[in-house]
């Protein structure tokens, strides 16, 4: 066991700064009291007054004294946050109103309207869109803990580090979409106790060495700086620890110590050495710079040159920032350039981006890593399934076909999002895996006649009965395009035995339109009536109820069309339902039911646009084809894609002030004829990627404004 002193010795060297929470408005200002109470008098009152109260809720008597009122105070926000008060058939409040109210009541409160990654389109498109936008405030300095995966990364790039034996300290929200968010993670106590404990097994690998006949040898990968500090008959020299000491920090922080941090870590190592042996010292003294924020926290402070009221990141700052948002390591080329004072400027960032998106050796993971997030195709892994009879059901092989297709569309990098929703082509039962001759590609299930008898192989699915030797396929004719009818992303957003038009629905309206549906409340029991003599599109009529339909009216009409297939990803031309006459008959002499007879009744495919903020997309759509179609010419979806990007590779929601850098991206993207790395190149080159706020060194949790 570590004794009690360590813990505490290596926790003095903790992250303390910088990470805490912001600070809280407490005073009310009767002015801004004032306006609030007009918007409630103008939008509310009528209903939720006195007199009517509708929803058992008077807003009539709402006063400054906010902890008082809380529950209504939020519950008054959030109504209005997301646009469901007033009703839709009432006059709607500017935009720049309900901001206010919902800023107000923040504020007030000390509870924040959430920054959760899918709450970024609460920010109404027009603002960020609607005119022109001139340069923004720039934001706080951040720090922005590793992910899980850049964690390892680190790990990894330190050498021979047995990584088997490594516990992973960093969860990651359990929320939808995507969930690297500087804003969300701090590190907390069970991560430190890892954190430490990982620290101790890196060490313990590094330093490995054994003794014989009293010299030390180093094991295979261990580090000579360190192994020679491991002979206990040594007295270290001074020059000896400061050589471990800055080894350590270039293989965990990237770069050799400033002069002034040295000290801290040899008074660690006296300190030790004082009360256990001297090699038990030199690792505790590793331990600490392992433990050290910058080796757990992307510092994003903006550390370099001023500009105005605005500082820029500093070269080493843009190299990890660049390298962790296209990888999950430092990335050689860009550290490199940090040292020698060359990543000072956006034309040297844009220059770097541009190679390691050229460089046919980088494996592109993080740039996947966003389309698996924003698609979501990934959960067809985790939906269960009962074996169909008639073909292999081989998610992992679906999701794969799926990842095949996107890296195959960002080869090509034109018009990638118009592709990915309609391309007509698509990989199917495909693997890269070579055969025992040395060949491929080839299928990556092939039927076992014993196991599949009588089965198709999954190509099937997609509408193949042969597999295509060549491949991506074009698929067969007016039945599916683009990564939205792909069975990954069909079975993903689907049920154990049905289709799940809601959520399909949901998706549209939040990544393709940038609405908001508020979360499924508690206590609503959210079910279809088991009547399986009904299509699936029928039995949802339970939603057109008045008190569901406030939500629903966002999801079900986007999500419907997608009844042109089965539950499965399989096109269809009707659907089976329960024949109940021909069931009830179906039974043995002893009257012992024989299960259900299914008959087809006809497919409806429609579906409808609202309210999606472009009269031009608006409308009823006849199959999803047509929809897609639509929906990939529209602008809106595309800046909406934008925005998108922006969370992803930002790690925050967007604000107002990043309007600028959103047009610029979205400009750069149209002009490039639609290149996926030039819009990269540009987010990692913006204004909101590359300066922080110079009247402020301290951070906020990266959250915004
Ligand atoms: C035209 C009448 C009308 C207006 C105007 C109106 N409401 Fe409502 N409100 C209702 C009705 C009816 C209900 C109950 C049914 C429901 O929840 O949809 C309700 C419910 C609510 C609820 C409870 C919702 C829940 O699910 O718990 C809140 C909070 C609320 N309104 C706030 C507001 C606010 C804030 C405004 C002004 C921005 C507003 N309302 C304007 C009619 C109105
Ligand atoms: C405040 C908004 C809201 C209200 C009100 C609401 N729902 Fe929903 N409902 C949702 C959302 C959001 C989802 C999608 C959940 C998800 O993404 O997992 C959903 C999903 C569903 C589903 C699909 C379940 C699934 O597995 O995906 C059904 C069925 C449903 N709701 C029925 C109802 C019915 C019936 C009512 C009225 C009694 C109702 N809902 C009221 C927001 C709402």
């Amino acid at each position: 066991m570590r004794p009690l002193f360590l813990t505490t010795a290596l926790l003095a060297f903790w992250p303390t700064t910088g990470i805490s929470g912001e600070k809280k408005t407490v005073t009310v200002d009767a002015d801004a009291f004032a306006e609030t109470a007009a918007f409630l008098r103008s939008h509310c009152v009528k209903c939720h007054g006195a007199a009517k109260k509708s929803g058992g809720i008077r807003l009539d008597d709402l006063t400054t004294d906010v902890a008082k009122d809380m529950e209504r105070w939020i519950a008054v926000r959030d109504q209005v946050r997301d646009g469901l008060m007033p009703p839709p058939k009432e006059p709607r409040p500017e935009n720049i109103q309900s901001r206010k109210l919902v800023a107000w009541v923040s504020a007030q409160t000390g509870i924040k309207a959430a920054a959760l990654p899918n709450q970024g389109n609460l920010i109404p498109h027009e603002l960020l869109f609607g005119k022109p936008a001139t340069i923004g405030e720039a934001p706080l300095g951040r720090l922005w803990r590793l992910s899980a995966e850049s964690y390892l990364g680190f790990i990894r790039s330190m050498g021979k580090v047995p990584t088997d034996k490594i516990i992973q300290p960093f969860t990651m929200v359990p929320e939808r979409g995507i969930k690297d968010f500087a804003g969300l993670y701090t590190i907390d106590e069970p991560s430190t106790e890892i954190l430490i404990r990982n620290a101790e097994l890196m060490v313990e690998a590094m330093a490995g060495h054994e003794i014989k006949e009293g010299i030390v040898k180093g094991k295979n990968g261990s580090v000579r700086e360190f192994v020679v500090l491991m002979d206990p008959k040594l007295e270290p020299s001074r020059q000896q620890l400061k050589t471990a000491v800055r080894q350590m920090f270039k293989l965990a922080v990237g770069r050799p110590p400033a002069d002034a941090d040295v000290p801290r870590f040899l008074g660690l190592y006296d300190k030790c050495a004082k009360i256990g042996d001297r090699p038990g010292a030199v690792k505790t003294m590793l331990q600490a710079v392992l433990l050290r924020s910058d080796a757990m926290f992307r510092s994003e402070l903006g550390q370099g040159k001023v500009d105005g009221g605005r500082r820029m990141l500093s070269g080493h700052e843009l190299a990890i920032a660049v390298s962790l948002a296209l990888g999950d390591r430092r990335e050689t080329g860009l550290m490199n350039a940090a040292q020698k004072d060359a990543l000072t400027s956006k034309d040297q960032v844009a220059e770097h981006v541009r190679r390691i998106l050229d460089d046919p050796k980088n494996e592109k993971t993080r740039i996947l890593k966003f389309f698996r997030e924003y698609f979501e195709y990934g959960k067809a892994i985790d939906i269960f399934k009962e074996k169909p009879k008639t073909f292999v059901h081989a998610p992992q092989v679906l999701v794969s076909d799926t990842d095949r297709l996107i890296l195959h569309i960002l080869d090509a990098d034109k018009d990638v999002l118009r592709e990915m929703l309609t391309t007509e082509r698509s990989f199917a039962n495909y693997s890269l895996n070579k055969n025992k001759k040395g060949e491929g590609p080839k299928p990556a299930v092939t039927l076992n006649p014993i196991n599949n008898k009588g089965q198709k192989a999954p190509e099937f699915v997609y509408g193949f009965e042969k597999w295509p030797d060549t491949q991506p396929a074009t698929l067969p004719k007016n039945q599916r395009l683009g990564i939205l009818m792909q069975p990954s992303w069909l079975i993903a957003h689907a049920t154990n035995f049905d289709n799940d038009p809601v959520r399909r629905g949901r998706w549209i309206r939040e990544r393709l339109l940038g609405g908001t549906v508020p979360d499924l409340p508690i206590g609503v029991v959210a079910q279809v009536p088991d009547d399986k003599h009904r299509t699936f599109r029928d039995r949802l009529q339970v939603t057109r109820d008045a008190k569901c339909w406030k939500c629903h009216r966002m999801m079900d009409d986007l999500g419907l069309p997608f009844e042109q297939f089965d539950h499965f990803g399989l096109f269809r031309n009707v659907e089976q339902v329960e024949d109940v006459d021909a069931t009830a008959k179906n039974v043995d002499k002893k009257g012992k039911s024989l299960g259900p007879v299914m008959k087809p009744a006809p497919l409806d495919t429609t579906g409808t646009i609202t309210d999606s903020g472009d009269t031009k997309l608006d409308g009823d759509v006849a199959d999803p084809r047509t929809m897609v179609r639509r929906l990939g010419d529209s602008e809106r979806v595309r800046q909406v894609f934008v925005r998108h990007a922006f969370r992803f590779f930002l790690g925050r929601n967007e604000t107002l002030s990043d309007a600028k850098t959103l047009q610029d991206v979205d400009r750069a993207y149209v002009a490039s004829g639609g290149s996926f790395k030039a819009l990269v190149t540009a987010l990692l080159t913006s204004d909101s990627f590359v300066y922080r706020s110079a009247s402020s060194q301290t951070s906020s949790k990266g959250a915004s404004r």
